[in-house]
């Protein structure tokens, strides 16, 4: 087998869009560790009876015929759990796929508009796809600089605003009068995204705000509360005429028949959802408070499922932790969260073996 040329390669790549080729990798490198929190997953299974439900649906499906057109059946059963008219959901794998959909949407040629720090892929599509993408700075305490995103959409659009509540990766909710501040200052050349990856765990729900205008949407995913991060899906919530140009994006056959069947399975039987984010909360809560009174490092308030711990060296403290089978994530490299770890809240043996470890490093 001939391997190729290094040099020959990057002299290969003139086609390679410039903005794609400047574009950094999705910062993630796999890691494997006994304990597992850096990335914000149930730490429950999709429960064993649900599964097993599901794969026995699954015999009943045609395997060999293509899945419905635009996952018909899925997008009605995901309106009637969100009380949502069916013509305004829109499913993908995952919700990272929407977010690239709403940036070919809105932002190629124009602007992509969110904060800083802030979860990653809205502004790797918006560099790649080629949008003027702007990121205003959060304050201190990780709200919403509610007059500088004022300033920012009044200096005009067309162009994609991208808020998320809580927001990822500091957990923090904002005051809902913030959030309707800027939302309401975005004029009907912007679409308002409110991504709500995480709503079950701050009680928060955007719902209400999207329904005023037609230009909003909220984002939604069976990644993390619903406990199916593997099966890939997550949707959009929003008026049916926003929902139809953004369904244009949407390759033919997006949702598999696996996918669509699991998630119809889990749909019909929401109850565990709820129970497990209250569970999360205690957990959280327990676990933020065994942490409160340390010295050197900091863990931080969190409404999500995960939380930012403020460390001495990002570099040292992640490697402590992973000697002792903790795998977490780094943020230290986003602006405004120098020295930071961002850890998920895991199961209660897990926690404890969390909390354990960072009072060792903090009293070292
Ligand atoms: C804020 C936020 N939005 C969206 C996603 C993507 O979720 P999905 O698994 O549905 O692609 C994540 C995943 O970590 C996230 O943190």
């Amino acid at each position: 087998m001939t391997s190729p040329n290094p040099s020959g390669e990057s002299q290969t790549l003139g086609g390679v869009r410039a903005e794609v080729r400047a574009t950094p990798e999705y910062p993630f490198t796999p890691v494997h560790a006994p304990i597992k929190l850096d990335q914000n997953e149930s730490a429950l299974d999709f429960p064993r009876s649900l599964r097993e439900l599901a794969a026995r649906r699954m015999l009943t499906r045609d395997w060999n015929r293509y899945p419905d057109l635009h996952a018909e059946t899925l997008r009605a059963k995901i309106g009637e759990y969100e009380d949502w008219d069916a013509a305004g959901v829109v499913v993908t794998p995952g919700s990272n796929v929407i977010i690239k959909l709403l940036t070919e949407l809105g932002g190629i040629g124009q602007r992509v508009l969110t904060v800083q720090p802030n979860f990653s892929v809205y502004e790797l599509e918006g560099q790649m796809l080629g949008a003027k993408l702007t990121r205003v700075p959060l304050r201190a305490d990780f709200g919403l600089d509610v007059p500088a995103m004022r300033r920012e959409l009044a200096a005009g659009g067309p162009g994609v605003l991208f808020l998320t509540q809580p927001h990822a990766p500091t957990g923090h909710l904002d005051d809902e009068r913030d959030v309707r501040a800027v939302v309401e200052a975005a004029g009907d050349d912007w679409i308002v995204v409110i991504d709500e990856a995480y709503h079950q765990y701050s009680g928060s729900d955007y719902r209400s705000h999207v329904l005023e205008r037609g230009n909003r949407l909220s984002l939604r995913t069976f990644s993390k509360a619903w406990g199916l991060a593997g099966l890939r899906l997550g949707y959009a919530l929003a008026h049916p005429a926003l929902a139809a140009n953004l369904q244009k994006l949407v390759s033919a056959f997006n949702v598999s028949v696996l996918t669509q069947t699991v998630a119809e399975v889990a749909l019909e039987h929401p109850e565990y959802v709820r129970q497990r984010a209250d569970e999360v909360i205690w957990e959280r809560g327990r676990v933020l408070a065994a942490l409160g009174g340390m010295q050197r490092l900091h863990a931080l308030p969190s409404r999500a499922n995960f939380f930012l711990v403020r460390t001495p060296d990002a570099g040292d403290a992640y490697t402590f932790l992973l000697e002792r089978g903790l795998l977490v994530r780094r943020q230290d490299k986003q602006p405004g969260l120098e020295g930071c770890l961002r850890v998920s809240i895991g199961s209660r043996e897990q926690n404890d073996a969390l909390v354990e470890a960072l009072l060792e490093l903090d009293g070292e």
